[in-house]
């Protein structure tokens, strides 16, 4: 299939279908690994603060591996001028983009007054928008939410896009629920508000030459391919996180490319190179293997495999021992199961 047939509209915008911003999760590890079942998606990294990168150890928060491209950086702040200059380093250090986070209600990012409760400052998400990208030729995109607290109004949003557009911005992720600033925990902000679609898709309709994508609750092929007949892009978060098999179509699905691998066991078969090179530079293999625990989920002995992996005691072995001990407990998980369908 060629990228014009692929499922959707046209040739496929690089923000056609990626996966979503993550604290703690979507570090290189976790995209190295994503990138062994999807070469098409575009991968973002967790949130670096402007403070971090401007403070802090810009190789730890920077570097990545080769193979993540495309990649996109994610930048949390609220002051144009810090914005501007990480923007500048996002650049130096090869990303292919930089995000400004819009739509993250934890308290912390409150205090810092940057995330969500930017949807509040238009103007001043306008001001860094330009700051931002002035200082770099990347692409500068904007992910933010639907609304804040209890405003439902569907003006709030399209005004907030409408005044970031005017500074430049052609590109928005939507989450497509409110943020409830007071008394829900992030995560719950990722639950409990509800999701509505189709304010995304009137965005879509009044921003018609905006790049638009739908982020939240997305889950199936069926569903991304769904959302794709009414905007230009979909982010995907947990589900790719937790099941990251469910990526494993995409690329023929949606960007009309072969997949890069053909079954579970050739991603492992990979991912055990990496955790080889991880384990070789004397870093952490545990570290990066926690992102790959659900890769047999849904399969006959996904559970044992998961159990030997996660075995504390077993983190000082190089990580090819702890493999074969957990395909041994997978397969015998395998012949279980058939046992009991064969006496069934
Ligand atoms: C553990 C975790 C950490 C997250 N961290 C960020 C973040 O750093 N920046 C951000 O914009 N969104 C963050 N999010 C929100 C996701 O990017 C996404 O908007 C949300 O999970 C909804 O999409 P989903 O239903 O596909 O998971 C985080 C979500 C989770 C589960």
């Amino acid at each position: 299939m060629n990228p014009m047939q692929s499922e959707g509209l046209g040739i496929a915008s690089p923000w056609r279908l990626s996966v979503a911003p993550m604290m703690d999760w979507t570090d290189r590890h976790c995209r190295y690994l994503h990138r062994l079942i999807t070469r098409h998606a575009l991968l973002y990294t967790e949130m670096v603060t402007t403070g971090a990168l401007i403070h802090g150890d810009q190789g730890r928060h920077l570097d990545f591996n080769a193979e993540e491209h495309p990649v996109a950086l994610q930048l949390g702040g609220s002051e144009p001028d810090d914005l501007a200059a990480c923007a500048k380093l996002a650049e130096r250090w090869g990303y292919d983009e930089v995000n400004l986070n819009c739509g993250c209600p934890s308290e912390r990012v409150q205090k810092g007054a940057f995330g969500a409760c930017l949807m509040n400052e238009p103007q001043l998400v306008a001001d860094c928008v330009k700051a931002m990208r002035d200082a770099t030729a990347l692409p500068v995109t904007v992910k933010h939410r639907i609304g804040i607290d209890k405003i439902e109004s569907y003006e709030f949003v399209r005004d907030f896009v409408g005044t970031v557009a005017a500074a430049g911005c052609e590109v928005f992720i939507v989450h497509a629920r409110n943020a409830w600033l007071q008394g829900l925990s992030p995560k719950e902000n990722r639950e409990i508000p509800p999701l509505r679609y189709e304010i995304v898709a009137q965005l879509k309709c009044d921003f018609p030459g905006l790049t638009i994508a739908v982020n939240g609750g997305l889950k199936t092929p069926d569903q991304i391919a769904e959302q794709l007949r009414v905007v230009d892009g979909v982010m995907i978060g947990r589900e790719a996180y937790h099941e990251p098999w469910s990526m494993s179509q995409w690329d023929s699905r949606f960007f009309g490319q072969p997949d890069p691998a053909p079954d579970r066991e050739a991603v492992e078969d990979a991912w055990l190179d990496y955790l080889d090179r991880v384990h070789a530079s004397g870093r952490s293999w545990a570290h990066a293997m926690r992102h790959a625990l659900g890769l047999w989920n849904g399969t006959p002995g996904a559970r044992r495999w998961r159990q030997v992996w996660s075995d504390h005691r077993l983190k000082a072995l190089p990580p090819r021992d702890v493999a074969a001990q957990a395909r041994a407990a997978r397969l015998s998980g395998v012949a279980a199961e058939s046992a009991v369908r064969g006496a069934a």
